[in-house]
């Protein structure tokens, strides 16, 4: 390590001008950068108290923390932003057209860098636990696309975070798939298989220098399972069960993927709580909370993963154990977690967050009214399209009732109704299997939609099949809930034409 320069933030952030593209590591806040970006940030507001302009574009794993998205959306720094984001400035500075973002699949994002899709890369910024002379750098919390930055960028800064333990040195599993036509199988048969090298390897001489870092994930706290998020992660573990007795699933079960916050932790404490499901392995994308107290109940045996999102207590908690965990998780590049290939063969039981659906089983994981980005479509389409069966969850409502998650037709698609087996509410299931688009309405709103909702959304359907069809729709009422809510504050003024 000797070998290396070492640079201060703002020595650092001179190494990326005005329209440049770069990487930064880690997935969510777990392994993302938070002292090079802030330097960068700070000299775009210096060049714009100047009146120069300063804007670099940002690539990343998936989200970050503030101190990546956070402060270079403040500073009104980020030209174009992919593949994900999850930060309010970042949101704000989207929607109002600052920056240009284009969402992506989370297993795809990669492979478009390393196929030149996305312009050239001059600067990765990669926070580690570990670097040798000869260029064998050791990730942190994360993998994200760190990989493919490292080898695709011109030029590479280390954030060596000393807070993470160098002994985190074999938890990651390194492998980044060549491109087409020479691309091999993805050979992982189960969730513990190993593929690939505990290092990133790189060109040493990429290395252009190292900062200096002691800064824990900026990773949030969960809220408590609330009685509506415990509704739905009951109907889950139950709908699950269902499924193991009428044979569907194995009795030994299948992997489990689990999206990411508050509903997704409630569906995993359900799932390991429900007496009629054995413990389980998982193959997903972000390893959070529930998944770590899981794990030390035996409930979740083993966990592949590409980041470990949970708070510093619990980070904290891990590492003190490490000899427990260590042989019970592996990271891996997003390629690999969410390959839709690994999916598919080794029968993931996915489970993702909806914004809305729509009455045929469209999901929009992405938008609100069809126009302003939450957050990206994330891996849940990586997840969905492949699984062995792909359920959405949601909330009946949102706003206190006033919005609808059923809906005649999703304002934006995400994952279209051929991705999309189950989706389950408080209310209770909607298993959509083998049914066409008029008895996916009906039993969507029957077992899915709220009370309030069912007999406005019967009578539009009622309208609809009145004009024969194959799917139940009217153009001219299909987004009447939406444009209610916009003008009258409530999908329940809605008014069919
Ligand atoms: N219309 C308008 N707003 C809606 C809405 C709808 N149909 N449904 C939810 N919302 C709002 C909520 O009111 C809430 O707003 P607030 O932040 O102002 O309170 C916000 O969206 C988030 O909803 P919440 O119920 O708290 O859900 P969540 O935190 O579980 O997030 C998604 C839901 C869909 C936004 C989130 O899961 C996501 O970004 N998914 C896509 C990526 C993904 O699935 N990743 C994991 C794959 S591995």
């Amino acid at each position: 390590m000797k070998s290396f320069a070492k640079l201060t933030p703002e020595e650092a952030a001179q190494l990326i001008n005005n329209g440049e593209t770069m990487g930064v590591s880690g997935f969510t806040p777990a392994g993302s950068p938070k002292a090079v970006t802030v330097a960068i940030a700070a000299r775009a507001e210096a060049e714009h108290a100047t009146g120069r302009p300063y804007k670099v574009n940002v690539i990343s794993g998936a989200s970050t923390g503030r101190s990546t998205d956070g402060v270079l959306a403040k500073a009104k720094a980020v030209g174009f932003r992919t593949p994900y984001q999850s930060d309010s400035e970042m949101r704000k500075s989207i929607n109002a057209g600052e920056t240009q973002f284009f969402d992506m699949h989370l297993s795809k994002s990669p492979q478009d860098v390393r196929y030149g899709f996305l312009g050239p890369m001059k600067l990765a910024i990669i926070e580690a636990c570990d670097v040798s002379d000869n260029g064998e750098i050791v990730l942190t919390s994360a993998v994200g696309a760190s990989p493919t930055f490292c080898h695709a960028a011109e030029k590479i800064v280390i954030e060596l975070n000393r807070y993470h333990p160098q002994f985190l040195r074999g938890v990651h599993d390194i492998y980044e798939p060549g491109n087409p036509p020479n691309r091999e199988i993805i050979s992982i048969l189960k969730p513990s298989d190993r593929i690939g090298s505990p290092v990133v390897k790189v060109d040493p001489a990429k290395i252009v220098g190292i900062v200096e870092t002691n800064t824990p994930d900026e990773t949030g706290s969960f809220s408590a399972v609330g009685p509506m998020t415990a509704q739905i992660g009951q109907n889950v573990a139950d709908f699950m069960a269902r499924e193991i007795r009428r044979g569907l699933i194995p009795p030994t079960f299948l992997p489990v993927q689990s999206g990411v916050g508050d509903t997704a932790n409630a569906v995993l404490m359900a799932m390991a709580e429900h007496p009629d499901i054995p413990a389980f392995e998982m193959y997903t994308e972000v390893i959070q909370d529930a998944v770590i107290a899981l794990m030390r109940q035996d409930r979740v045996k083993f966990v592949s993963g590409c980041s470990l999102t949970v708070p510093p207590d619990t980070l904290n908690g891990i590492y003190k154990d490490w000899d427990f965990f260590k042989n019970r998780l592996v990271l891996r590049p997003q390629e690999i977690s969410n390959s839709p290939e690994v999916i598919r063969r080794i029968g993931v039981l996915s489970v993702n967050t909806a914004i809305e659906v729509d009455l045929v089983g469209n999901v929009n994981s992405t938008h609100v009214l069809g126009r302003n980005i939450m957050n990206g479509i994330g891996g849940s389409a990586d997840f969905a399209r492949s699984a062995y069966l792909s359920i959405f969850i949601c909330p009946s409502t949102a706003k206190g009732g006033k919005i609808s998650t059923i809906v005649p037709l999703v304002s934006h698609v995400d994952s279209s109704e051929h991705s999309v087996a189950i989706i389950i509410t408080e209310q209770g299931v909607a298993d959509l299997r083998g049914l066409s688009p008029g008895e996916r309405a009906n039993v969507l709103i029957a077992n899915c939609a709220h009370p309030d909702y069912r007999p406005l959304l019967r009578d539009y359907v009622a309208r609809a099949e009145s004009i024969h069809s194959h799917s139940p729709h009217q153009l001219q009422s299909a987004f009447r809930m939406h444009h209610a809510f916009s003008t009258q504050g409530d999908m329940r003024q809605a008014q069919w034409e």
